[in-house]
C-alpha cells in the first residue's frame, strides 16, 4: 500500500497536487478540509462547530478531528492507499495517524512537505477568494490560518523528519513542475520495495 501525506501552508497546493496524485497512482484522496465543508453543507452538528473555527482560520478539535478521519479509512476498505491531504496538521494528529494505520497493518510510506513562501500564499489565496466562496479566503483569516500553521503545524514536519519520511518539495513554478517533483519522490519510494 501506498499511503501518502501532503503537508504544507495554506494555498500550497495541497488540493492542487492531490488530485494529480489520486489520477496517477490510484489513490483514495481524503482531504480533511473537504470533508468538513461538506459536513458544513449538510448542516450537521459537525458542520455547525466546524464552520465557526474554519471561518476564524482555527482548527477543529484533535479528537474530533481523529475520529472523523478514522471513520473516513473504514469507507474505503479496498483502497491500494490514501492521500492524507490536511491531516496531520497537529503532532498529536500525526500520532494518532501512526496508530490508526498500524492497527490496520499499514503505515505512511512518505510526506511530501510542499514549501511555498508566504507571500506567494496570500497571493494564491487571495486571488482564489474571488471565486471559491470560501469562508476563510480573506486576507485577515488568511494571515490567521498562517500563524496557526506556523505554531501549530510546523512541529509535524519534525515528527517525519525522525522517521525519515519526510521529503520537501520546492512549491514555486506551475503546477505541472510541482507534480513532476513529486512523482520523482513517490517513485524513488516504490522502487523502494520494504513499504509495500
Ligand atoms: P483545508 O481545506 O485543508 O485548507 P488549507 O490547509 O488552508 O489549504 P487550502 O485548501 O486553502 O490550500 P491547498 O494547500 O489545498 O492549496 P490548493 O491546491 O487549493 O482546511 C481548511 C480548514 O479546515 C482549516 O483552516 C481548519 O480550520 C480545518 N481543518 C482541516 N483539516 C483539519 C485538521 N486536520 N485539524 C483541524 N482542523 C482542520 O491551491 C491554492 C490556490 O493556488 C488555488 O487557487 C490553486 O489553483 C493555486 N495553485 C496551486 N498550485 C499552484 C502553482 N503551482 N502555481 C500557482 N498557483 C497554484
Ligand atoms: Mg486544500
Amino acid at each position: 500500500m501506498l499511503n501518502v501525506v501532503i503537508f504544507g501552508a495554506p494555498g500550497s497546493g495541497k488540493g492542487t497536487q492531490s488530485e494529480l496524485i489520486e489520477k496517477k497512482y490510484g489513490l483514495v484522496h481524503l482531504s480533511t478540509g473537504d470533508i468538513l465543508r461538506a459536513e458544513i453543507a449538510r448542516g450537521t452538528d459537525i458542520g455547525k462547530l466546524a464552520d465557526g473555527l474554519i471561518s476564524k482560520g482555527q482548527f477543529i478539535p484533535d479528537d474530533l478531528m481523529i475520529d472523523i478521519l478514522n471513520g473516513q479509512i473504514d469507507q474505503y476498505p479496498t483502497a491500494k492507499g490514501f492521500i492524507f491531504d490536511g491531516f496531520p496538521r497537529t503532532v498529536p494528529q500525526a500520532d494518532a495517524l501512526d496508530s490508526m494505520l498500524k492497527r490496520r497493518n499499514i503505515r505512511v510510506s512518505i510526506m511530501l512537505n510542499i514549501d511555498v513562501d508566504t507571500n506567494e500564499l496570500v497571493k494564491r489565496l487571495i486571488n482564489r477568494g474571488k471565486t471559491s466562496g470560501r469562508s476563510d479566503d480573506n486576507l485577515q483569516t488568511i494571515h490567521q490560518r498562517i500563524q496557526v500553521y506556523e505554531t501549530k503545524t510546523l512541529p509535524v514536519i519534525q515528527f517525519y523528519d525522525r522517521q525519515h519520511k519526510h521529503h520537501r518539495i520546492q512549491g514555486t513554478g506551475t503546477m505541472e513542475e510541482v507534480f513532476e517533483r513529486i512523482c520523482k519522490e513517490i517513485d524513488s519510494v516504490i522502487s523502494y520495495s520494504v513499504i509495500w
